[in-house]
């Protein structure tokens, strides 16, 4: 059963392109307000793992589909852990929070997210989990597709060279080697195949606020979203 849309108002969207920084404001957004955070990339990364994990290929559109539709996805708060998590990721209980940001994800994973029906899976699941609650949902389509009548919603964004910037010093914190070259080029890849999608391509909605982060830190862009939110 598909659910009508979270009827509250108390419901913020956030879309925007990889490593735009809008997961890092989301959820100190989430925090200040006291509403559910949700990070949707998470959703089709874990989807993504799950094909990898069992050998699948990833072009494969069907067998995509199926395990996105069989694949037990859960997301819980970072307590517990120190070890630089937004929240912690499981997929069939077991804790991928890191794996899912493993360059083998990076690459595939916009392939899968542009399957129509592992697109409707994940929709379906993320309307389920945010009903009735107050959240913050950060993705690419959730100001036009998911939650399309939330009263406000954000396209967080920033120049292609500044993400990479940011990714490489996030790899770098896990101890993870990466070239910049390779995250930018990884980085333009990916901003052409979401946004040239035929499925809920990534784009504002036409009454989503633009905030261009290249020039501001997290605690500038959520002084501006808070006065927005105007709470
Ligand atoms: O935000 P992220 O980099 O973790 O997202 C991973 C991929 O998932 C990205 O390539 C686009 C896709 N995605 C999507 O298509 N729709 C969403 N709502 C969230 C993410």
């Amino acid at each position: 059963m598909d659910l009508i849309e979270n009827p509250l108002t108390e419901v913020i969207t956030i879309d925007g392109p990889a490593a735009s920084g809008k997961s890092t404001v989301g959820l100190m957004l989430a925090k200040k307000l006291n509403y559910l955070f949700l990070d949707t990339g998470c959703m089709y990364r874990a989807v993504t793992l799950a094909i990898l994990n069992r050998q699948v290929d990833p072009a494969d559109e069907a067998a995509a589909v199926h395990i996105a539709k069989t694949s037990s996805i859960d997301i819980a708060s970072a307590k517990g852990f120190d070890d630089g998590r937004l929240y912690t990721v499981f997929l069939e209980g077991q804790d991928v929070t890191w794996e899912i940001r493993s360059p083998e994800v990076d690459a595939h994973v916009s392939l899968v997210s542009s399957y129509k029906e592992v697109r409707a899976e994940m929709v379906r699941q993320q309307r389920l989990i945010a009903h009735d609650r107050a959240v913050v949902m950060v993705g690419r389509d959730i100001g036009t597709v998911v939650l399309p009548n939330a009263p406000l919603k954000l396209f967080i964004t920033a120049s292609a060279e500044e993400r990479a910037r940011r990714r490489l010093q996030d790899r770098q914190q896990q101890g993870i080697s990466a070239s910049y070259e390779e995250i930018l080029a990884d980085i333009k890849r990916r901003d052409i195949f979401d946004s040239e999608r035929e499925h809920s391509p990534l784009k504002p909605a036409n009454d989503a606020v633009i905030i261009d982060t290249s020039q501001e830190n997290p605690n500038e862009v959520l002084d501006r979203i808070l006065s927005l939110a105007a709470v």
